[in-house]
């Protein structure tokens, strides 16, 4: 039996989980990667050369409990308990909820990015518990300090991680299980590449990886990186309503998914 720590990752297949699977490696981790699309993460381990010992993946969608649930538990049948579980999976979709197939474009949002976290933490929970210890941590975004046009759902869904979060930070504090928060600024991956509108403090993945992993490993509760979008999210915290309000007067909308974009958009 191995006794290299056990990191469980969503969203692995790509951008900012892949770079936090790169680095949880080069720390002596082993990995469950967890996303729909398996060929993808054994491809990139195999890239790596990592030794068969050293990860699994777990194909499964987020969105869909039974799903996820079975590919958490095969993670502790076959690795066991994870040290640290991330719930990275994300989606960002724009809507406008004058149009009837818009919500069902949020609802998939917050399928993902909500009960898909919940989800993700749920089968580790007691199982921390009773050992008294463990992580779980869950990736918000600063787009879930403020409302932005355009981008209700996606904006909603990442202020109900945090708030979420903090919810099971209450509950499990006694327990010995840390809950910890990462709001990332912009992160260049796949998801901001298609971006064509100024990105402030544009941070490479793997240095996003590098300080949320140390942050991780640091037990803080609630981290915004790069940290000077830390500073704009106190700042989008404090303005006042009207203010707000008049900032975003006449700013471009993010276009709905499948929508042509019509100008620059909101990230
Ligand atoms: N990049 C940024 O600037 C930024 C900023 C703030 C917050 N974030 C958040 O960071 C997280 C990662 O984003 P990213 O930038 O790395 O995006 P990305 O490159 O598009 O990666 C998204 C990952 O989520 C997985 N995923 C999506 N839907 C899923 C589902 N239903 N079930 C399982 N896996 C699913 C995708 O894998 P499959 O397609 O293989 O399933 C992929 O691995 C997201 O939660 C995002 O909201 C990113």
């Amino acid at each position: 039996m191995t006794h290299k720590p056990l990191v469980f990752i969503t969203g692995a297949s790509s951008g900012i989980g892949q770079a936090l699977a790169a680095r949880y490696h080069r720390a002596g981790y082993r990995l469950a990667l967890c996303a729909r699309r398996g060929p993808q993460m054994q491809e990139w381990a195999q890239s790596l050369h990592l030794p068969a010992t050293d990860y699994a993946v777990y194909p499964a969608d987020v969105a869909d409990t039974n799903s996820i649930v079975a590919a958490a538990q095969a993670c502790m049948a076959s690795q066991g308990l994870p040290d640290v579980v991330i719930a990275n999976a994300g989606i960002s979709l724009g809507i406008d909820s004058a149009y009837r197939e818009d919500l069902d474009a949020m609802a998939q949002v917050f399928a993902t990015n909500n009960l898909g976290l919940a989800a993700t933490f749920h089968p580790f929970i007691d199982a921390m518990r009773t050992r008294g210890r463990g992580r779980l941590v869950g990736i918000a975004s600063v787009a879930g300090i403020r409302g932005l046009p355009g981008h209700a759902a996606y904006c909603a869904s990442k202020a109900a991680v945090i708030a979420y979060c903090e919810s099971l930070r209450g509950e499990l504090r006694a327990s010995g299980v840390q809950v910890i928060t990462i709001a990332p600024g912009y992160i260049d991956t796949p998801l901001t590449r298609k971006n064509r509108y100024p990105m402030p403090f544009l941070m490479p993945a793997d240095v996003f990886a590098d300080k949320a992993f140390a942050s991780i490993t640091a037990g803080t509760r609630y981290r915004v990186i790069p940290w000077q979008m830390g500073w704009v999210a106190r700042l989008m915290r404090l303005i006042p309503d009207a203010l707000w309000d008049r900032i975003l007067a006449g700013q471009p909308r993010k276009h709905r998914a499948g929508a042509a974009p019509s100008g620059p958009q909101q990230p």
